[in-house]
C-alpha cells in the first residue's frame, strides 16, 4: 500500500522569520529520514504585511549556519487553506489562535495545533518567542526550538491514523 501524503503548514505572524525556519528545517528532518515524498511542507503568516517578501535576511543567516537550504516568498495564510492542509501548525498562541478563528468549521479549527506541544521536553502551550526584534541569537534560539519539536511533529504526521488534531 502507498503510503498517504501529509500536508503541514506552518503559521507565524509575518511568514518571513520563524515559520520559514520552521518550514526548511521540517523539509531536512523529512530528506534525512527519507520520508521528503510523504510530505508536502509550506508556511504562511496569519498577517499579510509582507506577502510576496523574501524571508527576512536574519532567517536566512540563521539557515545558513545550519547548513540549512533557503528559499522562500511569504504569503498569508487563507481561510481557504485550511481544506487543502491535514495540520497546520502554529508557531504561538496568539497565531493558533487566529487560525481557529479563522477557521470555516469546527474540524477545521481542530486541524490548528502549537508547535512546541510536540517537544516532549517543553511544558504544555510552549511558543516559539517572536525574534524580530531581536538579534541572531534569538533567530538561533528559534531554531534550535523548532528542531526541538520537529521530531514529534514528524512521528505524528506520519503515524497511520495520522495527524493529531488538538481542540
Ligand atoms: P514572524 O516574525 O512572525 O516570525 O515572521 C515577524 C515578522 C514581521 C513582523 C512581526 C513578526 N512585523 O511586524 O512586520
Amino acid at each position: 500500500m502507498t503510503a498517504s501524503v501529509r500536508r503541514v503548514t506552518f503559521v507565524c505572524l509575518g511568514n518571513i522569520c520563524r515559520s520559514p525556519l520552521a518550514s526548511a528545517a521540517l523539509r531536512h528532518l523529512a530528506d534525512e529520514h527519507g520520508v521528503a515524498d510523504r510530505l508536502v511542507v509550506d508556511s504562511a503568516g496569519t498577517a499579510g504585511y509582507h506577502e510576496g517578501e523574501g524571508a527576512d535576511p536574519r532567517t536566512t543567516a540563521a539557515l545558513d549556519r545550519h547548513g540549512l537550504p533557503v528559499g522562500h516568498r511569504a504569503r498569508q495564510f487563507r481561510a481557504a487553506d485550511f481544506a487543502t492542509r491535514d495540520l497546520v501548525v502554529a508557531l504561538d498562541r496568539a497565531n493558533a489562535e487566529d487560525l481557529r478563528r479563522l477557521a470555516p468549521t469546527p474540524e477545521e479549527a481542530a486541524k490548528v495545533v502549537l508547535l512546541r506541544d510536540f517537544d516532549p521536553g517543553s511544558p504544555a502551550d510552549s511558543e516559539v518567542p517572536d525574534p524580530w526584534y531581536g538579534n541572531d541569537d534569538d533567530f538561533d534560539l528559534a531554531l534550535h526550538l523548532i528542531e526541538a519539536s520537529l521530531p514529534g511533529l514528524l512521528d505524528a504526521l506520519l503515524a497511520d491514523d495520522g495527524p493529531p488534531a488538538s481542540p
